[in-house]
């Protein structure tokens, strides 16, 4: 279903440069693609503010994969075959990237992703980008984190078997954890979407661990803290980005309090170009402050227009060439090197979750 798209006329008018857009507007991680598409959104309005590309306004078609296996290649199909887009942007969740991206690739349409975070996702080909950090990195960032800054040598490790992001992110921590000379005293694991973890608690707390590290998203996470909670755990919970989500909290209340996670950019980093973003973000969405996800849309748009302009050209094939010639961008997450992988390598934050919001920790350089 077609969930928004900007003035403009399709692209056989061709007046403009219509882009795609896949994004989980509903269902069970709804709040990830609202801001990605709302960043997105925002970066496409600022583009044709100033005059669009190559003399040409953006559209954007947007597609709600729903949270859902099988719905990305449904609404990625569409957008290439149907609806004729230049190029892709999306999807947050890695397991929705890595469904759509072997259909970019082999209809030779870019794809970025503005926030999967597993390596395999460029892997698929050279037509699949992404303006994120990958997940070697943010799991040697948190290992180093525990052990180091927490001083915690033994941890847990809390796996969900249904994501490819938090599989790919556990075995990265752990890996860390090795190399920082630290142990891994319980691999437990469970399916998102399960409702009771008190069997795999029960281990995790006899395994006595000074820190449990859950990679997964935030809603699991949040009853996953808060069965912890009343089964008396009291050590740190650590996480990656798929903490980042107001529902977190919402969920978690003070069962998620004094934990900490890795993320892409903080709201609070003070630079201009942030304080500008967050100013017209807040202007633009009621006063909402944008999270990461929010930010990495709106470096997804403003890396391919910058492509787009580049590449002189609205071909997708030449679009591929200027994004891959690409070596450095300078987005709102931050000053982005483009290797050789089609990966973007930058530096993460900590946040801790400390009365009620996430307060910034730390910047970790690559
Ligand atoms: N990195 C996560 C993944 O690959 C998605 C995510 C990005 C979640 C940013 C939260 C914030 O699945």
């Amino acid at each position: 279903l077609l969930v928004s798209g900007l003035t403009g006329c399709n692209k056989s008018g061709g007046d403009t440069i219509l882009i795609g857009e896949f994004a989980s507007l509903t269902g069970k991680e709804a709040t990830f693609g609202i801001s990605s598409h709302e960043g997105t959104i925002l970066a496409v309005k600022e583009i044709n503010a100033a005059g669009g590309v190559l003399g040409k306004q953006l559209e954007l078609k947007t597609e709600d994969d729903q949270s859902k296996a099988g719905e990305p290649a449904n609404v990625v199909n569409k957008l290439i075959s149907k609806d004729g887009v230049v190029a892709i942007l999306g999807e947050v969740a890695s397991s929705r990237s890595l469904e759509a991206a072997p259909i970019c690739q082999q209809n030779g349409v870019p794809m970025i992703s503005p926030a999967s975070t597993n390596p395999k996702v460029t892997e698929t080909g050279d037509h699949i980008f992404r303006v994120c950090f990958i997940d070697p990195f943010q799991g040697t960032v948190m290992a180093n984190f525990a052990t180091k800054t927490l001083n915690a040598k033994k941890v847990a490790v809390f796996t969900d078997v249904k994501s490819d992001y938090s599989k790919g992110l556990a075995k990265f921590f752990k890996e860390g954890i090795a190399k920082a000379g630290g142990q891994v005293v319980a691999e437990l694991d469970f399916n998102g979407g399960d409702k009771d973890f008190k069997a795999q608690l029960t281990a995790i707390k006899t395994a006595g661990p000074d820190a449990v590290f859950i990679p997964a998203y935030y809603t699991d996470v949040a009853l996953i803290c808060i069965q912890a909670k009343q089964l008396g755990i009291s050590i740190p919970f650590l996480g990656g980005d798929g903490w980042e989500s107001p529902t977190l909290i919402e969920i978690g209340k003070d069962a998620v309090e004094g934990h900490y996670f890795s993320t892409h950019y903080s709201a609070d980093a003070g630079t201009p170009n942030v304080q500008n973003f967050v100013d017209s973000y807040k202007k633009e969405y009621q006063g909402k402050v944008p999270d990461a996800m929010a930010a990495l849309g709106y470096d997804s748009a403003m890396f391919l227009a910058d492509a787009i302009k580049r590449a002189n050209s609205t071909e997708p094939g030449k679009i591929r060439e200027a994004l891959a010639a690409t070596k450095e961008f300078e987005g709102v997450t931050g000053k982005m090197a483009i290797n050789a992988q089609r990966d973007a390598v930058k530096s993460a934050v900590i946040l801790q979750v400390k009365g009620g919001k996430f307060t910034f920790v730390e910047t970790v350089n690559p």
